[in-house]
């Protein structure tokens, strides 16, 4: 593939207090770019990181026509980043884009756009263990026009950011409240694809739980508001009885990379994993009766995020300890230990960017 690449000639690296990221915040110096016009990709470019022009009339901004990805690369030494499961994540933004008509993207374009941009980009990896360089592809419809139809015009960027921790209470448990009045998905909307709406529209029951002193909203089924889906930025897993349970795949559920990683690793040491419905009443009655563990999320961006405090209805569970469990902090510690190739990859999770 021919990538037209264009170098910064000042770069913004030396502004950068890599010792205090806040997530999401600064940018690298460069970004893949590349346009869908008259029925195909075009080639594609890197350019120096910056503003983009559009027309208020870009249909993106009025239809939502937006998928987006969250990957992450690690620094493993001087000569080598490790890129988690880029292939993983390109098979979900080409689901993503199908689900709302725009057109998919070749996984070759995309695995060689990421290597092109970090290999420029490398010094951007965070050295610091915990900290990476988080990868945002986004595609959106370009067209300019009013029409409610499938656009017919998209743009991909992937831009990157170095990062710290996602929430900001690091390690320390985060505390989830169930919403009795807002849904995020329902089976056969948009919830399993990784589109821009599903985002927004959960910024206003996320900030009334944040309002009443939690970090986010544990989502319930749609229908019956009753069965555990997900956090919205975190796939979530309950240890009880010594098993490991998780929601399953409903089909208005993310389907986390990170989570597919911490069912394969649980599974390999031996632990019972149940993908199935879990009602919120069985997590509270399991605190009740002392078989559960541990409550913990899984995502790309908060990695493995303990949690300590459910509210469900004004009645809430705590766990016993303050701080994270001893089988949240082992898989933390499995999946970095991979991420940074500290210990060998057995699953074919890392795909390693050589630098020259
Ligand atoms: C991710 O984990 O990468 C996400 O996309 C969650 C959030 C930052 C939107």
């Amino acid at each position: 593939m021919n990538i037209n690449i264009t170098k910064t000639t000042k770069s913004r690296i030396t502004y950068i207090n890599f010792d205090k990221l806040d997530f999401g915040r600064v940018f690298s110096d460069h970004m893949f770019v590349m346009a869908y016009q008259n029925g195909t990709w075009q080639q594609p470019s890197i350019e120096p990181y910056g503003s983009i022009t559009f027309e208020p009339s870009m249909m993106a901004l009025h239809y939502g026509q937006a998928v987006f990805e969250g990957m992450k690369a690690y620094h493993a030494n001087d000569k080598t980043i490790h890129l988690f499961r880029p292939k993983d994540h390109h098979k979900r933004l080409n689901n993503s884009a199908r689900r709302l008509c725009m057109p998919e993207i070749e996984e070759s374009v995309f695995i060689e756009g990421l290597e092109e941009l970090l290999k420029l980009d490398s010094a951007w990896v965070p050295k610091t263990h915990g900290h990476a360089l988080y990868i945002r592809p986004l595609m959106f419809a370009s067209e300019e026009y009013l029409a409610a139809k499938v656009s017919e015009e998209y743009q991909f960027f992937i831009i990157t950011s170095p990062v710290a921790a996602y929430y900001s209470e690091g390690f320390n448990p985060v505390s989830l409240t169930t919403s009795e009045n807002f849904v995020r998905a329902v089976k056969g909307g948009t919830g399993e694809a990784k589109a821009a709406g599903n985002y927004g529209g959960s910024f206003l029951p996320a900030k009334k739980a944040q309002e009443i002193g939690y970090t986010q909203v544990l989502w319930l089924d749609a229908i019956e508001h009753k069965y555990v889906e997900e956090v919205g930025t975190m796939n979530i897993f309950f240890l009880m009885d010594n098993k490991l349970v998780t929601p399953q795949l409903s089909g208005s559920v993310l389907p986390g990379i990170t989570r597919r990683s911490v069912i394969a690793l649980a599974k390999e040491w031996g632990i019972e994993v149940e993908e199935r419905q879990i009602s919120i009443d069985e997590v509270f009655d399991a605190h009740k009766n002392g078989t559960l563990q541990e409550i913990f999320g899984a995502g790309t961006a908060a990695v493995i995020s303990p949690v300590g405090h459910i509210n469900h209805k004004g009645e809430s569970i705590t766990l016993d300890r303050e701080k994270i469990g001893p089988f949240a902090k082992k898989m933390f510690d499995a999946i970095t230990d991979i991420q940074y190739g500290k210990i060998d990859d057995k699953y074919g999770w890392i795909h390693p960017v050589t630098l020259v």
